[in-house]
């Protein structure tokens, strides 16, 4: 039985944008991270508290976060979480009002290596403080897990291997864990070995599903998830997205076509779809792009 109703976590303003080469005034962030959050999603990832040398787009972290969370627009409802993949992150994004963060790990030792400079074991070592001060300050910390059907650098991930970072993650106390399929290599079959392995690990109901769309397959992976009742998606407004470091990666699955999808099964978001279209029409004129999003684009020419 598929779930009765799903979170959306809108990724767009983080994921989607963190590699796009020109860099974007910080007031074009806010708006759309308004802009979504007023289209009823349940989270807006809206930046990530990164060295700027590595994620040159991020830089604006703490203005972009600081005005979105004194914002007169502000929905008390909406949770607006920021990447931290450190204390010196964290430290920062709490200066900026911060209320939710999440950290960041991988299933494959090299992905780790290239995208925080540290081996999955360190990573998890550098977490603990992170954890210990969030939950000193009541601020709740999501978990991502990279690679999760396959690795840019070493191929094949083994389904063991990433229930086990999971596992370690939701047992240091992230409230819930996201499985990321960052190069989008993932296929219905083989999204659901990994996630029967990860159940088993974490219960269904602390999993969410992250899944780039680079070969076609994030919706369909998407259904494969629901089967198995996962009830929380991570999505990009229009598509957007990729990761600097997973050459080719294209974006998270879209929010629209993912908003269609579960509609048309009356499964409740809470989202409105015209909302939506909206915040992507409006990121879409600053990137001068079309959306990747089938829907938007269907929809936006009725
Ligand atoms: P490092 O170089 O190993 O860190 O980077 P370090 O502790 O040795 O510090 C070196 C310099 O970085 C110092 O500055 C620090 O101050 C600075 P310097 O003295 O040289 O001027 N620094 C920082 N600056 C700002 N904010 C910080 C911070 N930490 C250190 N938090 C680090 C380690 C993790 C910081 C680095 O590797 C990094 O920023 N990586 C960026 C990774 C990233 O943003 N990747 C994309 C997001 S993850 C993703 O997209 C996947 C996901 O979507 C799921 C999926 O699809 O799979 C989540
Ligand atoms: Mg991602």
């Amino acid at each position: 039985k598929l779930p009765a109703k799903v979170r959306i976590v809108d990724v767009g303003p983080r994921d989607g944008l963190q590699n796009e080469k020109t860099l974007l005034p910080a007031a074009v962030k806010i708006e759309l991270i308004e802009r979504l959050a007023d289209a009823g999603v349940a989270a807006v990832e809206a930046t990530s508290f990164v060295s700027p040398k590595w994620v040159p787009q991020m830089a604006d972290a703490g203005e972009v976060l600081r005005a979105v969370m004194t914002s007169p627009r502000r929905h008390a409802g909406v949770a607006y979480p920021v990447l931290t993949p450190n204390l010196q992150g964290f430290d920062s994004a709490v200066a900026a009002g911060a209320k939710e963060v999440a950290i960041f790990a991988a299933a494959s030792e090299s992905f780790s290596q290239k995208n925080i400079n540290c081996s999955i074991g360190e990573s998890l070592k550098r977490f603990q403080p992170v954890l210990a001060r969030a939950q000193l300050l009541g601020i709740p910390v999501r978990g991502y897990v990279s690679c999760v059907a396959g690795c840019p650098y070493e191929g094949e991930v083994a389904p063991a291997q990433v229930a086990a970072v999971a596992r370690e993650l939701f047992v240091m106390g992230c409230y819930e864990i996201s499985l990321g399929d960052t190069i989008g290599i993932g296929t219905p079959a083989s999204i659901q070995r990994m996630l029967a392995a990860c159940a088993g690990a974490v219960p269904i109901d602390y999993l969410a599903g992250h899944y780039h769309d680079t070969y076609g397959m994030a919706i369909a992976n998407v259904y494969a998830s629901l089967e198995l009742g996962m009830a929380t998606f991570d999505a990009a407004v229009a598509g957007l997205g990729g990761c600097p470091y997973a050459a080719g990666a294209s974006g998270n699955v879209a929010t629209e076509d993912l908003v269609h999808l579960l509609h048309g099964l009356d499964i409740e978001t809470g989202v409105d779809m015209d909302r939506l279209l909206d915040a992507g029409s409006f990121i879409l004129a600053h990137l001068q792009r079309e959306p990747l999003s089938k829907a938007a684009r269907a929809l936006l020419a009725a």
